[in-house]
């Protein structure tokens, strides 16, 4: 099939009318800009064991729901640190902080993996949005050979290493990082987010959907204690990169 033929498949929200009050949402700054903490979720791969960095293959996609029990979010440990200096701005002007990397070389980072132009996100049916590692072309990105995230609904990338800056695409914003913390036995939580917030936005564009796939009012609920993280070839049967 065609690249344009693709394109039209993905898991986008293009046709769903969304309120302007929805879509402009942002984050509270309950510490710093744009910057939300929420009940520290412990991160357990799929056999029910805490998630530990040094168990975490070096630039895989993992995926886990957080904060709510419906949103996506992709977790990588990148081929080097993050540069934690970096400042981003969402697209109403707010200037926000990278919170970097974990882990000892601070090269673990995730993202919320719900795309900033039409929402498209990992689905177990197909996946257009992932992490590409390095040495893997992309059609998004030509300055780099992978080392970004991609969505390939309609070629948008960004950059892990600094924040999930949008590099190239419709997008017009980067991804909302998920703050992550390593506790003493080397165990993952995640804990909050920065960055433009595009929870509500899928929730109610997806609502449908969701609701089907995890009963009335469940999908939008935050997730407490623990979130299962499974690697993006396992949770998705397709998986679509350009
Ligand atoms: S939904 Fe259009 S680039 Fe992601």
């Amino acid at each position: 099939m065609e690249r344009r033929g693709f394109l039209k498949l993905s898991g986008t929200a293009a046709a769903v009318v969304v309120a302007p009050s929805l879509i402009t949402e942002t984050l509270r700054a309950d510490d710093g800009s744009l910057y939300k903490t929420y009940d520290k979720v412990m991160l357990k791969d799929s056999e029910g064991n805490p998630l530990k960095t040094a168990n975490v293959v070096e630039q895989e996609n993992y995926v886990f729901n957080f904060p709510h029990a419906a949103t996506p979010c992709i977790l990588v440990k990148l081929d080097g640190p993050t540069d934690k200096t970096a400042t981003l701005k969402a697209d109403d002007g707010t200037e926000y902080k990278f919170r970097g990397g974990s882990g000892k070389d601070g090269s673990i980072v995730a993202y919320s993996a719900i795309c900033p132009h039409q929402l498209t996100h990992p689905k177990a049916s197909t996946t257009f949005f992932q992490y590409v590692p390095k040495g893997t072309k992309t059609l998004a990105y030509d300055k780099a050979v992978g080392g970004v995230f991609v969505c390939s609904s309609h070629l948008s990338a960004f950059t892990p290493k600094d924040g999930g800056a949008r590099v190239t695409g419709p997008a017009t914003e980067g991804l909302t990082q998920i703050v992550l913390e390593v506790d003493k036995d080397d165990v993952i939580w995640a804990v909050g987010a920065v960055g433009p917030n595009k929870f509500h936005e899928f929730l109610t564009s997806f609502k449908a959907d969701l609701k089907k796939e995890y009963g009335r009012n469940k999908a939008k609920k935050l997730v407490k204690t623990e979130a299962k993280v499974t690697t993006l070839k396992n949770f998705s049967s397709d998986i679509q990169q350009f």
